[in-house]
């Protein structure tokens, strides 16, 4: 662009630029470059073993990349702590395993975080909780210890846990995964309203209609690399590479 020739970064939220993840020297991700803009929904689809987490867990460094890099906002992260610290702060993660703390209530396990790491008031952190309870419709079962919840209401719970943070991006891995689909439809219309929004979200699904309906743009990954990024209307309906195609008949027809 003229009078911006000096700049390299896009105006992208979140860019992986040229990210690969191994595991003891054995590379699982190739060479993954993506930019995510602000208030966008990327459905990350593929087969088991395509590397769909790795690459996620690479985003806010649970994994950090073997290669490439992870810029947040145009700036580099993960290199030292302080930059890591900020990585953890503006990325929440949702897990297919809830990972709440069985003693503590609903409220507790949402305020830990911003008390303990962000340093916020006792009182201030509770209000921002049950702000956070209510959004993913929680608000009666503040005083609720886990093991009380479903597991959709868990979830929700663990949603609301890394909205209390205040993330710039949140990113699902299979967050629906382990419900029933009743319960896995709480869920999804709960992360139907982050999208609406406009919370920047990458999300890791087995479920076609939310990546058709809900996503922007569909990245289809297999044997480690993107074989195909589109809207995703295209590609769900109109998939180019023979792989794609593949894998989106064979998850229809099961
Ligand atoms: N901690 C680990 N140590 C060693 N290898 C791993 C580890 N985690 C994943 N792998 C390997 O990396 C590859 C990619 O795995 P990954 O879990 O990222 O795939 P995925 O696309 O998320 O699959 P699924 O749909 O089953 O969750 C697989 O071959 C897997 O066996
Ligand atoms: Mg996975």
């Amino acid at each position: 662009m003229q009078g911006r020739s000096m700049s390299t970064t896009s105006n992208a939220l979140l860019s992986l630029d040229g990210v690969c993840v191994a595991y003891r020297q054995h590379e699982v991700v190739h060479d993954v470059s993506l930019d995510v803009a602000a208030g966008e929904v990327v459905a990350l689809i593929g087969p088991s073993g395509a590397g769909k987490s790795s690459l996620l867990r690479a985003i806010n460094f649970l994994e950090p990349p073997s290669k490439g890099r992870i810029l947040l906002e145009g700036r580099e992260v993960g290199g030292t702590r302080r930059s890591l610290d900020a990585l953890r702060r503006d990325v929440g993660m949702v897990f297919q395993s809830f990972n709440l703390f069985p003693h503590l209530t609903a409220l507790e396990n949402v305020m830990l975080a911003p008390v303990h790491t962000l340093g916020v008031p006792t009182e201030q952190a509770r209000d921002r909780a049950m702000k956070q309870l209510a959004h993913v419709g929680l608000a009666d079962h503040a005083d609720v210890k886990p093991s009380k919840c479903s597991g959709g209401q868990q979830q929700r719970i663990a949603i609301a846990r890394a909205l209390a943070m205040e993330p710039k991006v949140m990113l699902f891995d299979e967050p629906t995964s382990s419900l029933d689909p009743e319960l896995g439809a709480e869920v999804l219309a709960t992360m139907r309203t982050l999208a609406g929004e406009g919370m920047t979200m990458v999300v890791v699904t087995h479920e076609m209609h939310f990546a058709e309906d809900v996503a922007d743009r569909v990245v289809f990954m297999a044997d480690g690399r993107v074989v195909e990024v589109n809207s995703a209307g295209k590609l769900m309906r109109d998939p180019k590479h023979p792989r794609t195609q593949r894998f989106l008949d064979a998850v229809r027809n099961r």
